[in-house]
């Protein structure tokens, strides 16, 4: 038998991957279910027309914008609507990640469907979700089940939503009722989806809803989510001890851009440990594996001033270097020494350029890390499909597989996915 190089490589390096390493795909309910009325649906409807008003002063600097323009233009764009069909379309969308090779999928269960009205539950929604959780291991797919990805009901939202400490008795509620239904179907659950990301963007810049700028304010929500996280990991676990429960906060492999200069070393420390560590240190003794979403590189000078190379860029102008996945796979190690599942990872590429080298490099990073002894049980690639981008609307296209919303939602799977799936059996035979 003549071994290529591509051959020897597989051969070497099928071996780092534990046979039950879970290779899935990520999806939020709110970003491809469609029909939902949340706190976010109600936003989406008040500004669309101003986000579409001030595309070209938001996006007009991309390279790419003259593709990102049509859409970007329109306030349809800004409205999750029907979103990709997924509430109707799951089996479907099933088969595809089956077709891919993976043997995992992490979905959040919409909490405005499932309690409408303050305590009151939908039982349709409630069997809705069991069907689909059925659905997914008929298929030999491993549910993991993600309580909160940014929405909440309506009700909670007027009532303060996680600003207000007492309001966190209703989220606990909603966990028992999860844990009541779902818990004997499935091994793993993720609490909060990007705690950090969500307190940046709801509460410190004001971007997302409910659009507040006030600090002191991002800080307090912050403290709630961990004790929501807190609370929810009790629950769970005394509903059924076996559950595997993390989180999924947003890591960034955060770097000094002149390595040897102390202001640049300080504000690398700094936004490390405010960014990356702070709720993972809070939350540790609460947590069976450490889940983290993997977007972004940073270089920091000076005075937390971030300056990136410019290329290669994402769609959205994200500076991409996938193999930042390895330095924070090491540092995460180092500092919990607990069981490691990528939960998110991927990039922002209409065209399928890029997508099939990001995930190679992150393979490849992973690769690394397990070689020198950091236990990876599992890699989430953003996302199956593509799907609403929050204030960004529908341009931005994460998906394996594309979907066109103006085609009966068709969909079609992306080279890249096909070129992920190859190389999953190649790793798994
Ligand atoms: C979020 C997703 C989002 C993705 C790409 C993550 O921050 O959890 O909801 O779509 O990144 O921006």
């Amino acid at each position: 038998m003549v071994y290529t190089k591509e051959h020897m490589r597989s051969e070497k390096n099928k071996q780092l991957f534990p046979k039950d390493f879970l290779w899935g795909a990520s999806t939020a309910a709110h970003q491809v279910e469609g029909g939902n009325y949340n706190q976010w649906s109600v936003w989406e409807l008040a500004h669309a027309a101003e986000l579409a008003k001030h595309a070209k002063k938001t996006y007009g600097w991309l390279l790419n914008w003259e593709d990102v323009k049509p859409l970007a233009s329109q306030p349809e764009n800004y409205v999750s609507g029907r979103a990709v069909d997924h509430y109707r379309r799951y089996e479907e969308d099933f088969d595809t990640a089956k077709s891919l090779n993976l043997n995992a999928f992490r979905f959040s269960v919409e909490w405005s469907r499932l309690e409408p009205e303050c305590g009151q539950w939908d039982e349709t929604e409630v069997a809705h979700y069991r069907q689909y959780i059925q659905e997914l291991k008929a298929r030999g797919l491993e549910p993991f089940l993600n309580l909160w990805h940014w929405t909440v009901p309506v009700w909670f939202a007027e009532m303060g939503g996680f600003a207000k400490r007492r309001n966190l008795h209703y989220f606990e509620r909603f966990v028992r009722k999860i844990a009541e239904e779902y818990a004997d179907d499935i091994k793993y659950v993720i609490t909060v989806n990007e705690p950090n990301t969500y307190v940046a963007n709801s509460y410190a810049n004001g971007k997302w809803p409910p659009a507040e700028g006030n600090i002191v304010k991002a800080c307090w929500v912050y403290l709630n989510l961990i004790s929501a996280h807190k609370r929810s990991y009790k629950i769970l676990k005394s509903a059924k001890k076996s559950l595997q429960i993390g989180a999924a906060p947003q890591l960034g492999n955060i770097q000094a851009k002149r390595p040897h200069n102390p202001l640049d070393q300080l504000s690398t420390k700094l936004m490390r440990y405010i960014w990356n560590w702070f709720f993972l240190v809070a939350t540790k003794r609460q947590l069976d594996f450490i889940g983290f979403n993997y977007y972004f590189t940073d270089y920091f000078t000076g005075m937390f001033k971030r300056q990136n190379p410019g290329v290669p860029l994402n769609d959205m102008g994200w500076y991409a270097e996938p193999e930042g996945l390895y330095p924070i796979l090491l540092r995460t190690w180092a500092r919990f020494k607990k069981p490691i599942i990528i939960t998110e990872n991927g990039i922002a590429d209409a065209q399928d350029q890029y997508r099939r080298w990001w995930i190679e490099e992150s393979i490849v990073a992973m690769e690394r890390a397990i070689s020198e002894g950091v236990d990876i049980r599992g890699y989430f690639h953003w996302s199956l499909l593509d799907n609403f981008e929050w204030s960004d609307g529908w341009w931005p296209k994460f998906g394996l597989v594309a979907v066109d919303r103006e085609h009966g939602m068709k969909r079609t799977v992306r080279p890249s996915a096909r070129w992920f799936a190859d190389r999953i059996d190649k790793l798994q035979s």
